[in-house]
């Protein structure tokens, strides 16, 4: 299933065509599909290049993996992620590594990585869904997570799979709409709330 974002002026396809799908196909998602992902993520920008993120992958193939990264999950987020044959947690190195000092702008990084991955998945015919619904403290005890490192996100990868395979109320969600907030609400000039004049229709 396909769902292209209603763009106001064309874009380049790999941004309409990614979306966060709650359903996703049976099919295993091989190794040699899943390293690049993570390359991908390897080679985003980061504030000093301190590359403050770290991966906890867990595939369906290794049960025992897969079930722990599931039972971090919020309930919602676990009644459809179970379904993705991979699952991930996302994690930022929260100090700077040479001074430990605050880093600021680690999440920021983190989330750049991930969307770099995500668009390399979707290159690949993949889809991922990012999940701020999880328990941080189960997943940093489940997992040994160190004290400088804070979880940021769950992410479900994989084939796109058929929205009757949900329930109806996620289905519902699964073929509405993509929207969003207008351009003119968030990209200002000169000062807050002043539209930039590039984007005032
Ligand atoms: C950091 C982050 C956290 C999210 N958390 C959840 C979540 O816990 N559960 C969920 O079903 N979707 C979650 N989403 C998906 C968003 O709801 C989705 O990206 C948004 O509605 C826009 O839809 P689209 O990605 O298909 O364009 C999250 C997305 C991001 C980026």
């Amino acid at each position: 299933m396909q769902k292209a974002a209603a763009t106001d002026v064309p874009v380049h396809e790999l941004i309409r065509n990614r979306w966060s799908p709650r359903a996703f196909a049976e099919k295993p998602v091989p190794g040699e599909i899943l390293r690049p992902l993570f390359e991908a993520a390897r080679w985003a920008p980061s504030s000093n290049n301190e590359q403050p993120w770290a991966y906890l992958v867990a595939t369906k193939d290794d049960a025992e993996n897969f079930a722990k990264m599931l039972g971090v999950l919020v309930e919602f987020n676990a009644t459809w992620a179970k379904q993705a044959p991979v699952l991930a947690l996302s994690v930022a190195h929260v100090k700077t590594q040479r001074e430990g000092k605050p880093n600021r702008v680690a999440l920021h990084d983190v989330g750049s990585a991930t969307a770099q991955l995500t668009f390399e998945a979707n290159s690949r015919g993949l889809l991922v869904h990012q999940m701020a619904g999880f328990d941080a403290e189960k997943a940093r005890q489940t997992f040994t997570i160190p004290p400088d490192w804070e979880p940021v996100a769950a992410i479900a990868v994989g084939y796109p799979g058929d929205p009757a395979s949900l329930p109806e109320k996620l289905r519902e969600r699964e073929l509405a709409p993509r929207t969003r907030k207008p351009l003119g609400e968030f990209v200002m000039s000169g000062g807050w709330g002043h539209t930039a004049p590039f984007v005032a229709t």
